[in-house]
């Protein structure tokens, strides 16, 4: 159990990729924080992780606002007692023509998926530097590699969640920080169920636990060793 007793982040663990990589990790025997805007999803899950026999905490918070992350973050460090992994998962996606999309979703966009990861990172990181250790995964996406019709916002905001990613890698690396920007292709997550992008046949989607699977063999690498970047895809297209 080479990450039993570490203690993980996880944004957006609620439900959806956090959550499976939360149940994952819970079977490692790491502790968890989750975090999220809604309080009952939070609960619910926070039982079932603690079902798996390790401690687990919740806190309620919005990625997308400076002031909520402070104390969230301040927060669950300290009911956590610590952290060693942070997780950069939550996220949101909404797709449309730039006439159609308003303004106001393009930007919410952009603010919960690339300012909430800098605000997030920015309060978890003097801890990990302390440490002189730690590890961080970037949730971006294959839209962040590539733009197409319709995903502007999204694919932009996973763009800069990119740049953001490798920026970070190559500024702690020194500080014994790995750093994994991780760009999935489709998976059947609560996310694309709901937005009808995906049927989930398991027999063909990627699904939320091959995700959890990835990003604990990227963690048991040895210390020397880190999972820089890592695409995901299903066999079949
Ligand atoms: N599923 C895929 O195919 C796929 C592929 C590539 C990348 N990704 C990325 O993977 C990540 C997880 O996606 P998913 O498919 O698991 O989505 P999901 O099922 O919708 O889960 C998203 C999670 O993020 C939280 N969240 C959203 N906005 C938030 C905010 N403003 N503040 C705090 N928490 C917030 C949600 O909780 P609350 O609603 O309670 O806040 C939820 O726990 C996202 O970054 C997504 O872009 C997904």
């Amino acid at each position: 159990m080479k990450l039993k007793n570490k203690k993980a982040i996880i944004t957006g663990g609620s439900r959806g990729l956090g959550k499976a990589t939360a149940l994952a990790f819970a079977k490692e025997g790491i502790d968890i924080a989750i975090t999220g805007r809604n309080e009952e999803k939070l609960k619910q899950t926070t039982a079932e992780i603690k079902a798996l026999g390790v401690n687990a905490v919740y806190e309620v918070f919005d990625v997308s606002n400076y002031e909520e992350v402070k104390i969230g973050i301040k927060n669950t460090i300290a009911n956590l007692g610590g952290v060693d992994i942070l997780v950069n998962n939550s996220g949101i996606a909404a797709f449309g023509s730039f006439t159609d999309m308003e303004v106001s979703v393009w930007e919410s966009i952009i603010k919960t998926n690339v300012l909430g990861m800098y605000y997030v990172t920015k309060e978890v990181l003097p801890f990990l530097i302390d440490k002189n250790k730690g590890d961080i995964i970037n949730v971006a996406s294959t839209a962040g590699l590539n733009g197409n019709a319709n995903v502007s916002a999204y694919s932009a905001s996973k763009f800069a969640v990119i740049g953001l990613s490798q920026s970070l890698m190559k500024e702690v690396r020194k500080n014994n920080i790995r750093v994994n920007t991780l760009t999935p292709s489709t998976i059947a997550s609560d996310m694309t169920l709901e937005l009808g992008i995906t049927d989930g046949n398991p027999e063909k989607v990627l699904q939320p636990d091959d995700f959890a699977e990835l990003i604990v063999a990227g963690l048991k690498l040895p210390r020397r060793a880190m999972l820089a970047n890592a695409s995901l895809w299903s066999t079949n297209p």
